[in-house]
C-alpha cells in the first residue's frame, strides 16, 4: 500500500526521505520517488521498482534540498511505472503532490482541467490533484489545496509542495491516514508513524477533515475548511527496535515466535487476580447493553474475517448469542439487519483496513454499537469505533498476519467470557476452567515452537506440490481457512480449505495419488466424524498430515501419514495452538520455494482502498 513520507527544516532531505520510505517498505509498494525544492527549483526523481532503483538513480543525480516530499506507490490507476510513479506535478511542474487513496471523481474533474488546457502524462488520479491545486493557485498554497480537495470524492492523503511558497508543505487527511511528526526546528509527515519515529517521537494524528501547514518551525493545524483547531501531542513511546528482526531471518518467523509475549500482553490486567473472571474494563458498553444484544455481526478482511469465524463459535458457545460473521467488502452491500440491539464487531490489525472502516460506519449509520479488535492505538478503526479491545501483538512488518490473528483470537476468548460473566451464561466452575486454559497457552505454544524443525521437513515436501486441501470440523474448519490463506499469501502454492464433512460433496474428486491433505483433529466431540473423512481422502490416495490434539493423537496416528500433536486444551481455546504450525508450515514452503517472504507478490500490509 503507497506510503507518504515529507520533511521541512535545514537538513538535506534527500537521505531523510529515502530513510523514512525504507520504513514504509513493509507495507508494499512497486514504485517510488522524492520531490525536492533544489537551487533549480522543484525537482523530482521516481522510477518503478525497488527503493533500491531510486537510490541509485538519486546517486548519479542528487536532489539537494532541505525540503521535499516522498512515496512509494501501490499501484491503483494505472500501472506500476515511471510516470505513474508519485510525486506528481502539473504543467508548470511548480507543484507537487503525493497522495495515498483514491479520488473517485478524477476522471471528471480531468476532462474538465483538460478542457482548459491541462495535459497529461499519467494514468493516475493523484496527476489530476497537482493539476487541480495549480489550476486553483492564486497566490495562496493553503487556500488552493482547500478549494482543490473542496472539489475532490474519494479517500485520500495528500503532501502537496509549491515553488510559489517553499517555505511551506501543506498535508491533507481525507480518509486515509498521516501524522504529523514535530521536531526541533524541523517538521515532518509520515503516512504511518515508522516512517518519521527515528526523527521525533512527538506527532498529531490528522482526523478526517483535517489539514496542517508545516515550515521549519510551526506546524498550524485546521480543517479542511480551514477554521482552525488544536489537538494533544501523542507521544509513541514504542522502539523502532521493536519493529527490526531482532536476529530472525524474517519479520514473520519473528512474529510466529513473539506469538507466547503476544498472549500474555492481551491478557495481562484483563483477568481478575485471584484468575475467576475476566472483566474488559476498557469497555464503556453497560451490563444493560450488553443484556439487550440480540445477535452479533463479526466484519473483518482476510486473516481478521477468519479469527472472526472462531470468534463466533467463542461468543455463541459462552455467550449464547447468535453471531453472523460478514466479510467487510460485502457487508454494506448485503443490506445487512443492523438494529441498536446489534452489536458490530470489527476486526483489523492495522485499524486502517478501507473495507472494514466502511462496515463500522455503515454499522454505526444504522444505530448500531461498534466494537473493534485492533492492533494498533490511534488507528482509524480504533477512533471511530464505540469501543475497543486492543490487542497488544506489538508492530506486525511482514505481509502475513501471525501473531495479530492469534492476539485477535485471544480478544475473542476474553470477550466471550466478558460476555458469560455479565449475562450469567456459564457455571463459574467453567469459567474458570476457561481462564484456566487461556493462561495455560503462551507456555503451550513456546513447546510447538520448540518442535518447529519437524515442520521444516513437511513443508520442504509440500513445496514440490501444486495444490493442497486443508480440513478440519467446526473451529477446525476456521482455523483451516485460515491456514490455506497463509500457504497461499506466501508460497504461491494453491490450496483449499473444506469442511471436513463436506469433501464428498464435490471436491473429492480433486484428490488423487500424493495429494497432500492437512487435517485438523483437535476436537473430542467430532474427531471420529473427521477421521472418517481421512479416511475417505486416504482412500483415494492423499498423503494426510494431521494436526491434532494430543489427547488422541494415539488413535489419529492410526488413520494419516505425519502428525503433529499440539499440546492438550480445551476444545474452543484449540484454535490458538493448532494455527501455529501452520503458519510455521507456510513459512518454511515459502522459504523452500524461495520466496521474498515478508513481502509477498501483489499482496499490501495495509489494505486502505476499498
Ligand atoms: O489490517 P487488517 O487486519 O484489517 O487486514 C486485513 C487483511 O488485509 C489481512 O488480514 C490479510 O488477509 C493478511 N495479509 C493475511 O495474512
Amino acid at each position: 500500500m503507497c506510503g507518504i513520507v515529507g520533511y521541512i527544516g535545514k537538513r538535506d532531505s534527500q537521505d531523510i526521505l529515502l530513510e523514512g520510505l525504507k520504513k514504509l517498505e513493509y507495507r508494499g509498494y512497486d514504485s517510488a520517488g522524492i520531490a525536492v525544492f533544489t537551487k533549480e527549483g522543484l525537482q523530482i526523481s521516481k522510477s518503478k521498482g525497488r527503493l533500491a532503483v531510486l537510490e541509485d538513480k538519486l546517486k548519479g543525480e542528487p536532489l539537494a534540498g532541505s525540503v521535499g516530499i516522498g512515496h512509494t506507490r501501490w499501484a491503483t490507476h494505472g500501472k506500476p511505472s515511471d510516470l505513474n510513479s508519485h510525486p506528481h506535478t502539473d504543467n508548470s511542474a511548480k507543484f507537487s503532490v503525493v497522495h495515498n487513496g483514491i479520488v473517485e471523481n478524477y476522471l471528471d474533474l480531468k476532462d474538465e482541467l483538460a478542457a482548459k488546457g491541462h495535459v497529461f502524462v499519467s494514468e493516475t488520479d493523484t496527476e489530476v490533484i497537482s493539476h487541480l491545486v495549480a489550476d486553483e493557485y492564486d497566490g495562496n498554497i493553503v487556500e488552493a489545496v482547500q478549494r482543490a480537495v473542496a472539489r475532490m470524492r474519494g479517500a485520500f492523503a495528500l503532501g502537496v509542495l509549491t515553488e510559489f511558497e517553499p517555505e511551506k508543505l501543506v498535508a491533507v487527511r481525507f480518509a486515509s491516514p498521516l501524522v504529523i511528526g514535530i521536531g526541533d526546528g524541523e517538521n515532518f509527515i509520515g503516512s504511518d508513524i515508522p516512517a518519521i519515529l527515528e526523527h521525533t517521537r512527538n506527532v498529531y494524528i490528522l482526523n478526517d477533515g483535517e489539514m496542517a501547514v508545516l515550515t521549519c518551525n510551526a506546524v498550524e493545524l485546521m480543517t479542511i475548511e480551514g477554521a482552525t483547531i488544536s489537538k494533544e501531542i501523542f507521544h509513541v513511546d514504542w522502539d523502532l527496535v521493536t519493529a527490526e528482526k531482532a536476529g530472525f531471518d524474517h519479520f514473520m518467523l519473528k512474529e510466529i515466535y513473539e506469538q507466547p509475549k503476544a498472549y500474555r500482553d492481551t491478557m495481562l490486567g484483563r483477568v481478575s487476580d485471584d484468575g475467576k473472571s475476566v472483566d474488559l474494563k476498557e469497555l464503556s458498553m453497560s451490563d444493560e447493553y450488553i443484556k439487550s444484544i440480540n445477535r452479533v455481526h463479526i466484519v473483518a478482511c482476510g486473516t481478521a474475517y477468519h479469527a472472526g469465524l472462531v470468534g463466533k463459535s467463542v461468543i455463541e458457545s459462552l455467550a449464547r448469542i447468535s453471531v453472523e460473521n460478514d466479510v467487510a467488502s460485502e457487508y454494506r452491500y448485503r443490506s445487512p439487519i443492523i438494529t441498536p440491539q446489534t452489536l458490530v464487531i470489527v476486526v483489523s490489525q492495522s485499524g486502517e483496513t478501507a473495507d472494514t472502516l466502511a462496515a463500522l460506519r455503515e454499522a454505526q449509520r444504522n444505530g448500531a454499537r461498534v466494537l473493534a479488535i485492533t492492533n494498533v492505538v490511534g488507528s482509524s478503526v480504533a477512533r471511530e469505533a464505540d469501543d475497543v479491545i486492543t490487542t497488544w501483538a506489538g508492530p506486525e512488518i511482514a505481509v502475513a498476519s501471525t501473531k495479530a490473528y492469534s492476539s485477535q483470537l485471544i480478544a475473542f476468548y476474553l470477550l466471550g467470557l466478558h460476555l458469560a460473566r455479565v449475562l450469567g451464561t456459564q457455571e463459574p466452575a467453567a469459567m474458570e476452567e476457561l481462564i484456566t486454559g487461556l493462561n495455560a497457552l503462551p507456555e503451550q505454544v513456546e513447546k510447538i515452537l520448540e518442535q518447529a524443525v519437524v515442520l521444516k521437513q513437511v513443508a520442504e515436501s509440500i513445496s514440490h506440490h501444486r495444490s493442497l486441501f486443508f480440513i478440519g470440523r467446526g473451529v477446525d474448519y476456521a482455523v483451516a481457512q485460515e491456514g490455506s490463506l497463509k500457504l497461499k499469501e506466501i508460497s504461491y502454492i494453491h490450496s483449499e480449505a473444506y469442511a471436513a464433512g463436506e469433501l464428498k460433496h464435490g471436491t473429492l474428486a480433486l484428490i488423487e495419488e500424493g495429494v497432500p491433505v492437512i487435517a485438523l483433529v483437535t476436537q473430542e466431540t467430532l474427531y471420529e466424524k473427521t477421521l472418517s473423512n481421512i479416511k475417505e481422502v486416504k482412500a483415494r490416495g492423499a498423503h494426510v498430515l494431521a494436526v491434532a490434539n494430543s489427547g488422541f493423537e494415539g488413535e489419529v496416528a492410526k488413520s494419516v501419514d505425519e502428525i503433529f500433536a499440539i499440546p492438550k486444551t480445551l476444545p474452543i481455546l484449540s484454535p490458538a495452538l493448532a494455527v501455529i504450525p501452520l503458519q510455521l508450515l507456510s513459512y518454511y514452503a515459502s522459504l523452500a520455494l524461495g520466496h521474498d517472504v515478508d513481502k509477498p507478490r501483489n499482496l499490501a500490509k495495509s489494505v486502505t482502498v476499498e
